[in-house]
């Protein structure tokens, strides 16, 4: 539906409006030119979030990995609507996106939820002074150069067109739909074809020593 919100629909609409009192042939072509449209536009795949990208083909069935304490995405990036970078703040200047420190928790943590069991766990770790042992959930093998900063300069900071709410588009390229995830899994392949098509695509680089080194 996102899609066809940005079709040209209004004039399409008004020639088959037109058609009915004229011949039906009318009514035919301009559905026939409404149907090519969309046509064109589900083949170039273009994002309708995500102004000049072409979005990365490929899905992988997500992979469950256990946390000390269960991280609720949804709450936080949809529901409450914080913003991917505020909480992984060095995705556009460094190859890291980093995981927030128990301090920007406690930011809200402090008087928010306090009796509930997740938080108190939380608390307890912000106490002891131990940062809570997340682990990984999405890694390339260490063969493989790969870096945030260029690929958010591109996306997102030089994407004068792109709305700041959909910076998590973006991010949903590689990592699927984080905002809507009680507990983030991995859903994107993230394989050597899944980053050549890409690039491919968005005339990113292809030589192999721009991925291995
Ligand atoms: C309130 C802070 C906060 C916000 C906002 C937030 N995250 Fe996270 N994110 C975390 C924490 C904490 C973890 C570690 C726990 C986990 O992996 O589930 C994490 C983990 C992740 C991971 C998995 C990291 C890995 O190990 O591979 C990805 C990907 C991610 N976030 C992307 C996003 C995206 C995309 C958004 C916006 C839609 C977002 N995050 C918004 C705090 C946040
Ligand atoms: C900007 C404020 C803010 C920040 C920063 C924040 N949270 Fe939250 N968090 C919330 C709000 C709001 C809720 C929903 C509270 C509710 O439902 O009563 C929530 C809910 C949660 C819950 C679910 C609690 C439950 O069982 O219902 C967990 C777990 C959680 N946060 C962990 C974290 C962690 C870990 C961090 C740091 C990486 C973090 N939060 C950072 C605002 C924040
Ligand atoms: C072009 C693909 C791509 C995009 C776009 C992307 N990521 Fe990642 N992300 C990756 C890859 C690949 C890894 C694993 C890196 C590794 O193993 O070293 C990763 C890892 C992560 C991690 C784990 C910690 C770390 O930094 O290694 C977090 C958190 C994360 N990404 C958040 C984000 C957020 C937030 C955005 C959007 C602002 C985003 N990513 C955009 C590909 C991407
Ligand atoms: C959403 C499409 C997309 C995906 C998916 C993607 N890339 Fe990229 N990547 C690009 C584009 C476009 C550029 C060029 C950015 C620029 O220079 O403006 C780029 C640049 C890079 C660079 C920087 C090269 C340099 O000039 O230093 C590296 C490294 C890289 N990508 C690795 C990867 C790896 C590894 C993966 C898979 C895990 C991947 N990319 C997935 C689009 C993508
Ligand atoms: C856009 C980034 C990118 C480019 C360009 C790229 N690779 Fe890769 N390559 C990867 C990633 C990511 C992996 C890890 C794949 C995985 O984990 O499934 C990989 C894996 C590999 C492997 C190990 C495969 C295996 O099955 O174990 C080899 C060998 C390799 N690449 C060679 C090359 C050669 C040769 C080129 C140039 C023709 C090249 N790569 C270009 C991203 C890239």
């Amino acid at each position: 539906m996102s899609v066809l919100q940005h079709l040209p629909l209004g004039r399409f609409i008004e020639a088959a409006g037109r058609g009915s009192r004229k011949t039906g042939r009318t009514v035919q072509m301009s559905f026939i030119l409404l149907l090519m449209a969309a046509m064109a536009m589900f083949s170039a795949n273009v994002s309708a979030e995500v102004p000049n990208a072409v979005p990365p083909e490929g899905t992988h069935s997500g992979i469950h990995v256990e946390q000390p304490i269960e991280f609720p995405h949804d709450i936080h990036a949809d529901v409450n609507k914080i913003n991917c970078m505020y909480c992984h703040t060095y995705a556009r200047r460094s190859k890291v996106a980093g995981i927030p420190p128990t301090s920007k928790c406690m930011g809200c943590h402090s008087i928010i939820a306090t009796d509930k069991p997740r938080i108190q766990k939380l608390t307890e770790y912000w106490e002891n002074k131990q940062p809570p042992p997340w682990n990984k959930v999405h890694d390339v093998p260490d063969y493989v150069h790969f870096t945030h900063e260029k690929h958010i300069k591109r996306f997102v900071i030089d994407n004068e067109d792109l709305q700041v709410e959909n910076v998590s588009e973006v991010c949903a390229f590689c990592h699927g739909e984080i905002k809507k995830m009680t507990v983030a899994n991995k859903v994107k392949p993230l394989t050597m074809g899944f980053c050549q098509r890409c690039h491919q695509a968005n005339d990113g680089p292809s030589d192999c020593w721009k991925c291995h080194k």
